[in-house]
């Protein structure tokens, strides 16, 4: 296998950004608990090096029991990094689970600060030491969850992360993400499986990672390095006919990802861990903060083929915008060898439709910001109140199903989250195209609006909801909401 090399354009594009990051509001948690010298840009190693996959903990006999630890001090983009990471790895251990398992995950807190976890997208109750987003694990404290995976929970790629209100993006920014993976759906013609989750993270020259400042708060932070299970720009090796799936997770803390594979076919067959009806070949690829979709990649001729993240605008805001000033380079398809015969994929997919009861209630809420937040800075809020966890915001008559229309009165676009109930797209003030496959983020534009279905028929409970820009819901735009 030969590395890719990083174009001399690249090193000094990435060399620029790096010695640009300004590193404003001092302290930062993260910085303050390590020996940084702060100074100096990032230099990541093992560019091109094959993709690698993390450490897979599989459930046996219906149950899979695992310890996870949070701490500092992981290896990343080939460098010893003071980033934050899971059983030393960032991204932590790839959980695999079937439909019907007991998982137990018994969580170490050695950070510096509170922590929990979230289970993003598996459909288990929110009560108790399941998933529960309430949940404060101190430092040097643990705790057992223990998530009870429904015998018709539908197969899917899904993710974990913490959640505790105020810490979120800070921790996730830091490298504390996993994969979650619910196995395994019906049989396709699958050479490779590959989970690729996309991170991404500023470091400064010693390792360490630079701290957002309020700007970035505001706007929600972009980090400088994009990793792919956290390394830099690396390679997958392929054969011609075979079939690649790649199981792709927007792990980033605000940053949407427009993804784009040079010169092969992108072919979408799940989102947000859910079967689309049949594969759909695309050509942007659009995934907002807490996406996920399985692609199908079936190379055709031999050479290189990049993975490009397009620069995609959130919108601006007081002279600041989002978005990068072009494509970067996020991994390599290489292919080689001759070509294999290839088997097809099915026309139609298993998908999953939701209940099609009738709407029982229809409500609204709007993701809104504006001055005078704490400190003077933005204010975060959903229906004009910042996050209160003790406030009952949505009351919901389990078994019902409802339906939203979620509207953002803002400049930026916000990713749209709810735990533990996918919900389906209706309709959209933009008019794109609804698919009918759930899903468990949508982002609304600047402005904009859309309209959802919600079936509150799995589990009572209560949970929330709220933007998926993590920095957004740090500072108050997230909700409660109450299945009873
Ligand atoms: Cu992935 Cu409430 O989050
Ligand atoms: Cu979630
Ligand atoms: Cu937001």
């Amino acid at each position: 296998m030969t590395p890719a090399p990083i174009s001399r354009r690249r090193a000094l594009a990435l060399g620029g950004l790096g010695t640009a990051v300004v590193v404003a509001g001092a302290t930062g948690w993260i910085a303050s608990a390590t020996a940084s010298t702060g100074t100096g840009a990032f230099d990541p190693s093992g560019t091109g090096a094959e993709l690698l996959q993390p450490p897979l903990l599989d459930s046996r006999d219906g149950r899979l029991a695992v310890e996870l630890t949070a701490a500092a001090g992981v290896r990343l983009a080939g460098r010893d990094t003071s980033a934050l990471g899971f059983n030393g790895g960032s991204p932590g251990p790839t959980l695999r689970v079937r439909p019907g398992d007991e998982l137990a995950v018994l969580l170490t807190n050695r950070l510096v600060q509170p922590t929990n976890l979230h289970t993003h997208g598996l459909r288990v109750s929110p009560q108790a030491n399941s998933d529960n987003p309430f949940v404060s694990i101190e430092p040097g404290a643990s705790f057992d969850y223990l998530y009870r995976i429904p015998a018709d929970h539908p197969a899917g790629t899904h993710w974990y992360h913490p959640h505790h209100h105020g810490m979120v993006a800070d921790q996730l920014f830091g490298g504390l993400v996993g994969g979650l993976i619910v196995d395994r759906g019906p049989d396709l013609p699958i050479t490779t499986d590959r989970l690729m989750l996309v991170t991404d993270i500023t470091l400064d020259g010693a390792g360490a990672v630079v701290p957002a400042n309020s700007t970035d708060r505001a706007m929600g932070r972009e980090g400088r390095l994009l990793l792919v299970n956290g390394q830099h720009q690396p390679t997958l090796s392929a054969a011609p006919g075979t079939a690649e799936r790649w199981r792709i997770v927007n792990a980033c803390t605000s940053r949407v990802l427009a993804l784009r594979l040079e010169g092969q076919q992108l072919v979408q067959i799940a989102q947000d861990g859910s079967f689309l009806s049949r594969p759909t070949r695309r050509d942007t690829l659009v995934l907002a903060p807490g996406n996920r979709a399985d692609v199908v990649v079936q190379p055709t001729g031999t050479g290189r083929f990049a993975l490009l993240a397009d620069p995609y605008d959130r919108g601006s805001m007081m002279g600041s915008s989002t978005g990068d000033t072009g494509p970067t380079t996020l991994a390599t398809l290489i292919t080689s060898g001759p070509l294999r015969a290839s088997t097809p994929l099915p026309a139609v997919l298993p998908a999953e439709t939701l209940p099609t009861t009738p709407i029982s209630r229809t409500r609204q809420t709007d993701f809104n910001m504006g001055m005078g937040g704490m400190g003077g800075g933005m204010a975060m809020s959903i229906d004009g109140r910042t996050f209160d966890p003790s406030r009952d915001d949505q009351i919901v008559a389990f078994g019902s199903t409802e339906e939203w229309t979620v509207t953002n009165t803002s400049p930026l676009a916000h990713p749209f989250h709810i735990h533990v109930w996918p919900f389906t797209v209706t309709a959209a003030g933009d008019g794109r195209a609804t698919t009918g496959t759930p899903q468990d983020v949508v982002l609304i534009p600047p402005r904009g609006w859309v309209r959802l279905r919600i079936p509150f028929t799995t589990f009572a409970g209560r949970s929330v909801y709220h933007c998926h820009i993590l920095d957004h819901e740090d500072a108050g735009m997230m909700a409660t909401v109450v299945v009873t």
